[in-house]
Parts: C-alpha cells; sequence; structure tokens
C-alpha cells in the first residue's frame, strides 16, 4: 500500500477542465502521494492526460511533466485557456439554441469545442447542461451576472441574483467558467507542452513515473476510444514497469498481475451502508511486488 499524509496536501483549490472522467477531485492527493512515496527527482508522464487535472497540479507542484492525450481537441482546449484572458472566457457560455448550432458544424474550432464542453450536461458535449424549461432563464441570468457585476464565483452575493425571481440552486454555467479561470493561474509558471500519441509511443521512457488513466475497463467511451484495448494495455503497463514506476488510476482492473495500492474515500452520505470498498472507490493500482 501506498502512504499519504494528508497535512502535506498542497492547499488551494485543484485545477483542470470540465472533463469526463476528470480526477480533478482526487489530483491533489494523486500527486502528493505521488510526492511522498516516489519523491519529486522524477519527471511524470501523464499520458491519458485528458482535462489536464493532473499535469496543472504536476506544475503547481514545480515537478517536471509530460502532458499527453491521443485527442488533440482536448489538449489544444487546455493549452488555448491558458494562453488567453479572462474576459475570452467570457464569451464560452452560450444558450441552448447556440448549442445545437455549433453541435451540428461540421468542423469545429477549439472555441467550438470549448463552448460544447462548458455549456453541456455532464460536460458530455451531447446535451445542454439544462433541459429546455429551465435553459433560457438560467442562460440569461448568468449573462446578465457577468455583464453587470463581472463575476463568476461570487455570483451568489449579487443583486440580480438575489433578486431574481426564482430562486435557483446552482448557476453551473459561472461556476464553470470560474473553473477556466482558475486554469489561468498556470500563465504564469512552467509552458505546458502537449503531445497527442497513443500511449504505445512512450515505449522508451524509463526513470519516470506513468500515471496512466486510461478509459475505464468496459465502460462507454466515445467512438473511436470504443476500440481501446484494455488487455493490451495492461501487458505495456507490465513492461514498462519494469523500467519506470507505473501508477494506473481505475475502479477495478481485472488483470490479476495488478493490485491497489491506494483507494480514494469516497464522502459517505447516509443511505450508504457497510463496507467501504465495493469497487466503486477510485483506486490506484501498481503492479504486484513492485
Ligand atoms: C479517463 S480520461 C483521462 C482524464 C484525465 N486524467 C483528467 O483528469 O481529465 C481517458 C483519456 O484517455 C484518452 N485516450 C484514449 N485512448 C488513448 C490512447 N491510446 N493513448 C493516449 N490517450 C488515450 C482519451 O482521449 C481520454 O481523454
Amino acid at each position: 500500500m501506498l502512504s499519504l499524509d494528508e497535512k502535506k496536501i498542497r492547499k488551494g483549490k485543484p485545477i483542470g477542465l470540465p472533463y469526463q472522467g476528470s480526477k480533478k477531485k482526487i489530483s491533489k492527493k494523486i500527486i502528493e502521494i505521488i510526492k511522498q512515496n516516489f519523491g519529486t527527482d522524477k519527471p511524470i508522464y501523464d499520458i491519458f492526460g485528458g482535462g489536464g487535472a493532473i499535469t496543472a497540479e504536476c506544475i503547481l507542484n514545480g515537478l517536471e511533466v509530460y502532458y499527453n492525450d491521443l485527442d488533440k481537441d482536448i489538449t489544444n482546449a487546455f493549452e488555448r485557456v491558458i494562453s488567453q484572458d479572462r474576459e475570452w472566457i467570457k464569451t464560452l457560455i452560450i444558450s441552448r439554441e447556440e448549442f445545437f448550432e455549433i453541435k451540428a458544424k461540421e468542423s469545429k474550432t477549439t472555441d467550438d469545442f470549448l463552448k460544447l464542453l462548458v455549456n453541456s450536461f455532464g460536460n458530455n458535449k451531447l446535451r445542454y447542461l439544462y433541459n429546455k424549461e429551465i435553459s433560457d432563464l438560467k442562460y440569461n441570468l448568468a449573462k446578465e451576472i457577468i455583464e453587470k457585476h463581472d463575476v463568476f464565483s461570487g455570483y451568489k452575493q449579487t443583486e440580480t441574483y438575489k433578486r431574481s425571481i426564482e430562486k435557483y440552486k446552482q448557476l453551473e454555467q459561472l461556476q464553470r467558467l470560474q473553473q477556466l479561470q482558475r486554469l489561468q493561474q498556470l500563465q504564469q509558471l512552467d509552458e505546458v507542452k502537449a503531445t497527442n500519441k497513443s500511449y504505445h509511443t512512450f515505449s522508451d521512457v524509463s526513470g519516470a513515473v506513468l500515471y496512466l488513466d486510461p478509459p475505464y475497463e468496459g465502460s462507454y467511451q466515445e467512438s473511436y476510444i470504443n476500440s481501446f484495448d484494455s488487455q493490451e494495455f495492461y501487458n505495456w503497463a507490465f513492461e514498462m514497469a519494469k523500467n519506470n514506476i507505473v501508477i494506473i488510476s481505475s475502479y477495478k482492473i481485472s488483470d490479476e498481475r495488478f493490485e491497489a495500492v491506494y483507494s480514494f474515500e469516497k464522502a459517505r452520505s447516509t443511505y450508504q451502508s457497510g463496507s467501504s470498498d465495493n469497487g466503486k472507490n477510485e483506486k490506484l493500482f501498481m503492479v504486484k511486488n513492485s
């Protein structure tokens, strides 16, 4: 098992793009686990980097990191957010109507991709964030708050929000803009260079920490990822572990050569009972006896 002294975890919010399967909720812990158990001198390869939560956390901790994802749209989006300013972020919230117009476009720009990400339910880029009945109300309210008060996160204190006829618990669009703004902290730090290769291309790497967060076994994925071959990936990861520290994020790995070395406890809700290790916790896996 790996250890974690929670007192050492970086204070402050985690950062990363709103993205399906994002590790933002546990990224601070993951990097602290790596630091405490394997030191800070090895480069970290975030090969299935997605929305960049792990890469961002490495940068904030001053660790050397390589950010990669097969999907160029997501790494472009990450780089675009960092290279732009706060004013530009405001252009990313869109109405339900605009959402479906962009979704139908044959060729999409990086900004189009970001708009779909930021304004979709579960960040799935397919469905608009809100259902039809409340879409316009919530969108118009968010727009008005930005225009009149120029805030993302403090929106509940604004007159516009307090006066809104119906009280909405959350304005998710503003919360997501806030997430993008947090990502812009990286502007002052190291430049992030992304690559868009398949994991196989990293076969020659040695003496590094490979943090691997592949599409989950048997889960629904978008078209081309559909063909993700988990067994082939485990064979590769097993080989790579001979010359590297290989850490895989997953709920469950069916390959017996790997074992869970850390389990992230979920905040338990009152209707959950019994043992907490029910295969539903996110875990870190490594090759057995490595
Ligand atoms: C679970 S997500 C990673 C999420 C990421 N850790 C984050 O915090 O946002 C899995 C990622 O693997 C990428 N992917 C799928 N097949 C790949 C391959 N063969 N090589 C590299 N990346 C791949 C997908 O594009 C997707 O972004």
